[in-house]
């Protein structure tokens, strides 16, 4: 009988090319952590297409990586239906096919009274970060239910796991990004198509500060103190999370190593949401 191996000692890819040919569009790539994610999917090999509002910021990101074949920028925003739908065919036309959707695009509010929530607060925040992953999802699909395979990532956030982190606006939208990445991966499973979530505590990035400062606070001082808070109260220490860890964890889904892993919230919080400090039970 042949010997059962459960480990592939036949691995032809380096550790640094481990998107090596496969396609990517990523979403609110010209900053932050979308960023990390097309830099990080441009250095393990992947052909990426970033799309953005933020126009100069996306073709600086471009120009830093060289201009090369595999890199392209294009303006799309995310609330509107016809944008995302045109960054699809504009990556498979330029590309070739589409092998992963990263549905990063995101914003944040900072109103944390409901009573004082405008409804036009309410949906500047749901539009993009719920509409926009919908229609990241429904036009990957599209392309992706023929080939029989492919990854949709979406950010999601430690304010799914735990309360009381972020405004009830942010909170409902990174809800609603879990029960949509669990919901079509269900659907799409059939087709061989994985669809997961990655859930970070805070990074510093424009969007925590919009998210825990209003903008009249955003003073050197407070933005100090506010990271010295997010270290405290940390589980993790010792060591704090970047962008480049939320990207190295979206490489991870993205690749062939997470082959059989989908409708899955990977958490990126060092142990956040699970633990309360506050007990002091351990000392
Ligand atoms: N930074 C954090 O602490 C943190 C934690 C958990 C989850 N997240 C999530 O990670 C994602 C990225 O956040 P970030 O911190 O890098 O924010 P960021 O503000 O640094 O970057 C967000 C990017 O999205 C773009 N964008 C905004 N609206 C858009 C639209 N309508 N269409 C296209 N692009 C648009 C912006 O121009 C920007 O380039 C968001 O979904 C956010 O909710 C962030």
């Amino acid at each position: 009988m042949a010997a059962i191996s459960s480990c592939n000692t036949n691995n032809p890819l380096p550790s640094t090319q481990r998107l090596l040919g496969k396609v990517a569009l990523v979403t609110g790539g010209a900053n932050g952590i979308g960023e990390s994610i097309v830099r990080s999917f441009h250095k393990h090999g992947a052909k990426v297409c970033l799309v953005d509002i933020s126009d100069e910021a996306g073709q600086r990101v471009c120009h830093s990586l060289g201009e090369d074949a595999n890199i392209c920028y294009l303006h799309c925003d995310v609330t509107k239906e016809d944008d995302v739908k045109r960054a699809v065919d504009f990556t498979v036309g330029k590309f070739g096919t589409l092998d992963i959707i990263v549905n990063n695009a995101g914003v944040a509010d900072s109103v944390l009274d409901i009573l004082n929530v405008d409804c036009s607060d309410l949906e500047k925040v749901l539009n993009v970060n719920v509409k926009g992953v919908f229609f990241g999802m429904k036009h990957a699909a599209r392309i992706m239910i023929p080939l029989k395979k492919g990854s949709i990532i979406s950010l999601c956030s430690a304010a799914v796991v735990v309360a009381g982190a972020s405004s009830h606006a942010y909170t409902a939208s990174k809800h609603a990004v879990l029960g949509l990445t669990k919901t079509v991966a269900a659907e799409l499973g059939q087709h061989g198509i994985r669809v997961n979530c990655v859930s970070p505590y805070a990074v510093p990035t424009n969007l925590t500060l919009c998210k825990f400062l209003a903008e009249k606070e955003r003073t050197n001082d407070a933005i100090a103190n506010f990271q010295a808070f997010l270290r405290r109260e940390a589980n993790l220490q010792g060591v704090e999370l970047t962008a480049e860890d939320v990207a190295n964890a979206v490489v991870f889904l993205a690749s062939d190593e997470a082959r059989y892993i989908s409708a899955e919230n990977l958490v990126i919080d060092g142990g956040f949401g699970s633990v309360k400090h506050s007990l002091r039970t351990f000392k």
